[in-house]
């Protein structure tokens, strides 16, 4: 059944589900998967070794989906960055008009993809720059919350405050982002006035995510408390999968009295976390995963996914609003019977002050 958001509306897909961009992980075949399935997906553009390589890309994923997709353009702080602007020029010269932007200073890269006439969905992680984004007349703020995989921005602000937050402030409508893997997660973010979500970790772990069913089985196994914070002291805080030489990254980087990034730097060595979803060796190098890995416990097709946090969605949604009754009508409870008042003997028993743990 077809939702129908802002962002459903906008972007003419028919689920408001998005596959954030994800480095190394972006491809075709992911992307086309999940546009097929009716979300949006993204190729990530740095993904790619040259611009024109971004144009193959787009021009395989066309012919994977007749379905939009979008592209993610990040700008992140580099000694020699890539040429963001013939990057944007592909993804313009292509034909593709919806792109998630990401990263540092994006003012330059924005203003040159509206002019062309794109939907720009921005992604940040506090309101401030959410504002600033507002300013530079982005159509729609992905709002990642500290949950996230990858860059969580260094105040450490969860999803339930941040959300309200941007529905409270921005005027400027927002999906979320961080924490989503399911229907229920989906209702809870229109609830909080969202217009959709954006999903990275789970997305990972699909059929067709391009990466080793060993590093899926991983995530698949793994927990909410396994995520590591790395590089909080050069404020570039970025959330891992913790493994080995996550866990020893983060000894270095408490421990190490020079304060150089160039001690940790070997251990987070981008090269190496893309090997490890080439050979499925979990523990060869960094790799990013968000806290709802805790959530994640199969490995569906984007298909299945996506009509399963759709039916989800909208039993969460249609049970929400059977919790509201007229006045005067009697209260039923789960299996529908007339509830009385029991006075729950635990309650007294816990009394007040004492501690959750
Ligand atoms: C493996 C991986 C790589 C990612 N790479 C990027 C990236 O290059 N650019 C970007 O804007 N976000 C990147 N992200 C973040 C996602 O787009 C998304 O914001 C995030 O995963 C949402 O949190 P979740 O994992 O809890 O769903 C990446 C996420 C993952 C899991």
């Amino acid at each position: 059944m077809p939702f129908n958001t802002e962002l459903t509306r906008r972007l003419g897909i028919k689920v408001p589900v998005v596959q954030g961009g994800m480095q190394w992980v972006g491809y075709a075949e992911l992307a086309s998967a999940v546009s097929n399935a009716g979300g949006l997906g993204i190729l990530t553009a740095l993904t790619q070794p040259s611009p024109d390589a971004l144009r193959a890309e787009i021009r395989k994923c066309k012919t994977l989906t007749s379905s939009p997709f979008a592209v993610n353009l990040t700008l992140l702080p580099a000694l020699q960055p890539p040429d963001y602007p013939a990057y944007a020029r592909a993804i313009l010269d292509e034909g593709i008009r919806i792109v998630e932007t990401a990263g540092n200073s994006p003012g330059p890269v924005i203003r040159q993809l509206k002019a062309a006439g794109c939907v720009i969905l921005h992604k940040c992680t506090t309101i401030r720059h959410a504002q600033s984004a507002v300013k530079l007349g982005v159509d729609f703020l992905s709002i990642d919350g500290f949950e996230c995989a990858g860059h969580v921005g260094e105040s450490d602000i969860t999803n339930f405050i941040l959300l309200s937050r941007a529905r409270q402030t921005l005027g400027v409508p927002f999906i979320a982002s961080g924490g989503f893997a399911d229907g229920q997660g989906l209702a809870a973010a229109l609830s909080l006035g969202a217009e959709g979500i954006n999903m990275g970790t789970r997305f990972m772990c699909t059929v067709e995510a391009p990466i080793h069913v060993k590093i899926k089985e991983a995530i698949v196994e793994a927990q909410e408390t396994d995520t590591e914070l790395v590089l909080r002291r050069w404020r570039n805080t970025s959330r891992l999968f913790s493994n080995k030489v996550a866990k020893e990254a983060v000894k270095v980087e408490r421990e190490s009295t020079s304060g150089k990034f160039e001690d940790v730097a070997p251990l987070v060595s981008g090269k190496r976390g893309r090997e490890v979803f080439l050979n499925g060796d979990k523990d060869f190098g960094v790799w990013t995963a968000g806290q709802v890995i805790g959530l994640i416990h199969d490995i569906p097709t984007c298909e299945e996914l996506i009509r399963r946090i759709e039916s989800e969605a909208i039993e969460t949604l249609s049970k929400a609003s059977s919790l509201i009754i007229q006045d005067g009508q009697q209260s039923t409870g789960r299996d529908g019977i007339v509830g009385e008042n029991v006075n729950n003997p635990e309650a007294e028993l816990w009394g007040v002050g004492k501690s959750k743990l």
